[in-house]
């Protein structure tokens, strides 16, 4: 939007405002009361509801404040008899065929339809004709629908066209009898829910949570999500000691994501109250035993004593700490304390996918965040598939093409989905990515990359030349595979792509949801990686204190070096594949269960909240670690405050100096730890390492031709979706049920257990 001021003047009060203001957002943003359905910031504009109604001076009718553009000297009434007796009519009109059943509609209490009644509405209806009966259905496992109660806003139709690109529902039929549906009756989508939450009725619904619980009886806890390392802020919805379901309806939180969530945020929760969960302290006493539940007394003794003794026998180093790309900031920064100040190990790595260090040591550029992504004027993304590991990044993608106009390059081996908004597709042969960072951070290399990627040497030459004219911002972002020469080449791009008129922004896409936190928690660590520290185990390593589980890669061939292991601590929420190996198990708390804060891979460290009292026994994980200090002899001295904790980390770790937690407390204002930006670097060491890399890389291979499916990420099961049994169907490739008006769970087994589980009312 221009910088250029106007003047207008609304309800006798003048107002300087941007120049190609809308007239609604100026009256909403001045504090008048606008009342609208369709109107939904940073969508296509409906214009259909015309509730937003105002009288401007010199027009002849009342205009519909949603598309008018502001001009100078605009003279705006908001609110007349005239207007309000406009507005009580179109009320009037949208609930003729409404069923007013407020008293069953999961909405009521937090219904636009209904507040907008009570606000605006005659008190009488005088239609008397009878209204036009739909059944109600089930669109999916997640979306329920009752298409009696529309309004037609269509807010749902284009979240799902431009925030999805999935233009999964539609509006149908004729008249009277127009209602949203789906295109051969049942949704084959990426099932995230949006089109629910914008939802101003009644009409898409949760299926997951319906008729569970009425609004006002929920208590509503801001928080940040524990999936993906986007860092999507949500309301976490709990009834006495269970958390009932997840939004992001505007209404409760204002975070970067605004209404957004995707499948997991939305309706990945049910894990936390899941009867599977670790109800206390388990201890293996002798290797091969049972697990045998114990006090927490008596299983911090046995771990303090026998971390003791074997540190004593074999050496501090025999000892590796493990923090999780899962776990709150306070977690990690605990077991770093306690591996370096308390052990003294030099064994201390993070259980995630790929290392950042190689990324913050090199950064030459500020991280973007979710807002630039949105309004950059070209986006370059190398590897990755954000759509289905970052949904909210992809979100942003898309938006920043439909409605932004930005210019997207994609360089993937993967012709995944979003090269449908792309203006460019590298093709490339897979596991070549570091030959396209060669090239753009060496300018010189554009012959070999190209043999080496597989594509022509002008593609390479269309990419920079777009690049170079870019006027605005660039935002690079990368899956964090790239190898470690090529992430500190990458991380140096922006000083040489930067120029007058042009940011290089630089978006990392992490697998976690504290990927960036638990890389600023062991920053002082020298890059040590699970893997290997797992190729020492049982031999110089002789015991692993872990918080959480490995991931299935670090497991791959390491279960017998893991079995060797003299001790093995773990803190989980559920029994897993690394727990099978454990000699002890400490029940952690969940996210919805503790206080601690996660930073995003835009850098924004975010507050996590408690909505409910620790499951079972379980404890926060920085408890856990506390204890056992404790037991050591390290008294940390936090008194079971996690913000004192935070104090400490804002003290010792430069990017976080000055943070507080009531410095974190407006979600809608996020705040970004100042990462140090690296100076220039002579990279030649660097470009010549990545050479022989890429020279080494063969120049034949076939590559991907087929785009992935819809969720076949999302759906993906994992620990913490397996407690959900809606995602077994997704997994299983959603098959449609027999009827749609009883949910699938009833009528679908896709594992023995899952319908026991939903009708113990587990799901
Ligand atoms: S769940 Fe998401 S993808 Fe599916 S129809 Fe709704 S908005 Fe579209
Ligand atoms: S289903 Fe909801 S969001 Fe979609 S058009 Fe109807 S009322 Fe609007
Ligand atoms: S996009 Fe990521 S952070 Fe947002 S809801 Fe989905 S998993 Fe959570
Ligand atoms: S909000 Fe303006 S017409 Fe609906």
């Amino acid at each position: 939007m221009s910088t250029e001021v106007i003047k207008v003047t609304i309800n006798g009060k003048a107002f300087e405002v941007p120049k190609g203001a809308r007239l609604i957002d100026v009256c909403r943003d001045k504090a008048f009361d606008i009342p609208s359905f369709c109107y939904y910031s940073d969508l296509a504009l409906q214009a259909s509801c015309r509730m937003c109604l105002v009288r401007i001076e010199k027009m002849p009718k009342l205009q519909t404040s949603c598309t008018i553009i502001c001009t100078d000297g605009m003279v705006v009434t908001t609110a007349s008899d005239e207007i309000e007796k406009a507005q009580r009519s179109m009320l009037e009109f949208l609930l003729a065929n409404h069923p007013l059943d407020c008293p069953v509609c999961d909405r009521g209490g937090e219904c636009e339809l209904q507040e907008m009644t009570f606000d605006w509405g005659g008190l009488e209806e005088r239609f008397t004709e009878k209204k036009n009966y739909q059944p109600e259905r089930y669109l999916s496992p997640m979306v329920a629908n009752d298409p009696q109660r529309c309004i037609l806003c269509k807010r749902c139709t284009r979240v799902c066209d431009e925030w999805m690109g999935e233009d999964a529902i539609e509006a149908g039929g004729r008249g009277a009898n127009t209602v949203i549906g789906t295109y051969g009756g049942w949704l084959d989508c990426s099932q995230c829910g949006n089109c629910i939450e914008v939802c101003p009725t009644g009409t898409l619904l949760d299926g997951t949570y319906r008729h569970q619980a009425r609004p006002w009886e929920l208590t509503q806890t801001k928080s940040t999500c524990t999936y993906c390392s986007d860092g999507c802020q949500l309301s976490l919805g709990s009834r006495s000691d269970e958390l009932m379901r997840i939004v992001a309806r505007d209404r409760y939180v204002n975070g970067l994501n605004g209404e957004f969530l995707c499948i997991k945020g939305r309706f990945g929760h049910p894990f936390v109250n899941h009867e599977a969960r670790i109800r206390t302290p388990l201890i293996r006493y002798k290797k091969g035993g049972k697990l045998i539940p114990a006090t927490w007394d008596a299983a911090i003794i046995h771990v303090a004593k026998k971390l003791d003794e074997l540190v004593e026998a074999n050496g501090r180093d025999s000892l590796a700490v493990i923090g999780s790309p899962r776990i709150t900031n306070e977690a990690n920064y605990l077991l770093y304390k306690f591996a370096t100040e308390l052990v003294g190990t030099s064994n201390y790595a993070v259980a995630d996918s790929a290392s950042l260090k190689p990324f913050f040591d090199n950064l030459g550029g500020p991280l973007a965040t979710h807002r630039d992504i949105r309004y950059a004027k070209t986006i370059l993304l190398i590897g990755g598939e954000p759509e289905e590991l970052q949904p909210l990044t992809g979100k942003q993608i898309r938006q920043a093409v439909r409605n932004g106009g930005a210019k997207l390059i994609v360089v993937n081996s993967t012709p995944i989905r979003l090269i449908e908004q792309a203006a460019q597709f590298l093709h490339i042969r897979p596991g070549t990515e570091d030959a396209a960072v060669l090239t753009l951070a060496g300018n010189s290399d554009d012959a070999l990359a190209a043999e080496k990627l597989g594509v022509a040497a002008a593609e390479i030459q269309t990419l920079r030349q777009s690049i170079t004219e870019t006027q605005g911002d660039l935002v690079i972002m990368f899956s964090t595979d790239l190898t470690t020469a090529s992430q500190a080449a990458l991380a140096q791009l922006p000083y040489a792509l930067r120029a007058d008129g042009r940011r290089v922004l630089l978006h990392p896409l992490p697998l976690y949801n504290n990927s960036v936190g638990a890389h600023d928690m062991g920053l002082a660590n020298g890059g040590t990686n699970v893997s290997q520290l797992l190729d020492a185990a049982g031999e110089s390593i002789r015991a692993i204190y872990l918080a959480g589980s490995f991931l299935p890669e670090h497991l791959r061939g390491h279960v017998e070096a893991i079995s060797k292991l003299d001790f093995l601590v773990v803190q989980e929420l559920f029994e897993t594949d690394t727990t099978a190996f454990a000699d002890v198990v400490l029940p952690a708390a969940s996210f919805a269960e503790i206080e601690g804060t996660f930073t995003n891979n835009d850098g924004f460290v975010q507050r996590v909240r408690q909505s409910i009292p620790p499951v079972n026994q379980s404890k926060a994980d920085w408890m856990i670690t506390a204890q056992l200090a404790a037991e050591l002899g390290l008294d940390f001295k936090f008194e079971m405050s996690p913000s004192a904790v935070f104090n400490e980390i804002a003290e010792r770790i430069p990017a976080y100096a000055g943070l507080r937690y009531p410095v974190l407390k407006d979600e809608s204002n996020p705040v970004q730890a100042k990462y140090k930006i690296a100076e220039q670097r002579d990279l030649a060491s660097d470009l010549a390492t990545l050479r022989d890399a890429v020279q080494a890389l063969p120049a034949t291979g076939d590559k991907l031709t087929t785009t992935p499916s819809v969720g076949h990420e999302l759906f993906k099961i994992g620990t913490l979706t397996d407690k959900v049994p809606q995602f077994h169907l997704l997994a299983e490739g959603n098959p449609r049920p027999e009827t749609v008006r009883v949910s699938p769970l009833y009528q679908i087994t896709v594992a023995a257990d899952l319908r026991q589980e939903v009708s113990a009312g587990k799901s």
